[in-house]
């Protein structure tokens, strides 16, 4: 049989639509977040079944502050409930939980329980699950930027020596391998701030599928379509 990952260890996936999939069924939009977690769980299961190595998944954006405050305070609701409720079972699947974006200026105790989890599941090595919460691409590029500004001024390091692995070094995703499939849900052709240094070569994947209609099915299409790429990186 065909490898099910067609060759892909690092996976990432912007799940769009959870609004519009509530508004389809003439649902509150709470519930289309509620149903997006239920995708979450069954595609973090799914992908560690299939062999990828890492999930990143985009669960709430540095500009998705902008939203209605009720709004954030549900979505900071559900992933209370989501580690609470599914940490045991990162630890039975060896999946080690990591967090990208600036995670530590959300509510203390949604710090404190994240911090925990990471702890928790800091030896699993089956999967990889990379969430990105407060997650902005310029953000992290800014803060990495910061980081060599003040080596530099420090003496640390040369700025003409600063090499592009040292920068891919202090993003957020620094220890993760090389992002091979970017995923959008909802059809929606744009990145909205993600991982964009890191997409530089991966191959992009758009379907019109809302979020929380994302199932097996879908992220093997998704892989198939990965599978019949061919991967050049500048070369020929
Ligand atoms: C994605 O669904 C979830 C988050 C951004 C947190 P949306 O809430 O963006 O759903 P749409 O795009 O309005 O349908
Ligand atoms: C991107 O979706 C962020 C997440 C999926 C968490 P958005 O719904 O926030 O993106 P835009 O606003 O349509 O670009
Ligand atoms: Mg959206």
């Amino acid at each position: 049989m065909a490898d099910p990952t067609y060759g892909a260890r690092h996976i990432a996936i912007i799940m769009d639509g959870n609004g519009r999939w509530a508004k389809k069924k003439h649902l509150p939009r709470a519930l289309g977040h509620k149903k997006g977690v239920e995708a979450v769980r069954n595609i973090v299961r799914v992908a560690g079944e299939t062999g990828i190595k890492v999930l990143t998944l985009y669960a709430f954006s540095s500009e998705n502050w902008s939203r209605p405050a009720d709004e954030i305070s549900d979505l900071m609701g559900l992933l209370r409930q989501y580690i609470q409720s599914d940490i045991e079972e990162f630890v039975e699947n060896g999946v080690r939980l990591k967090v990208i974006g600036n995670y530590k200026a959300l509510d203390r105790d949604i710090v404190g329980m994240i911090d925990n989890a990471i702890e928790r599941t800091s030896k699993n090595d089956r999967m990889t699950l990379a969430v990105a919460l407060n997650y902005g691409a310029q953000d992290e590029m800014l803060r990495a930027v910061q980081s060599i500004a003040m080596s530099a001024k420090a003496g640390e390091i040369e700025p003409d020596q600063i090499n592009i692995n040292d920068i891919s070094n202090l993003l957020d995703t620094g220890e993760l391998p090389p992002l091979d499939l970017l995923i959008r849900t909802s059809g929606e052709l744009r990145l909205s701030n993600f991982l964009l240094w890191q997409a530089a070569y991966s191959e992009l994947y758009f379907t019109d599928t809302l979020w929380p209609d994302f199932d097996k099915r879908e992220l093997q299409k998704a892989l198939k379509s990965f599978g019949d790429r061919d991967r050049r990186f500048g070369g020929r």
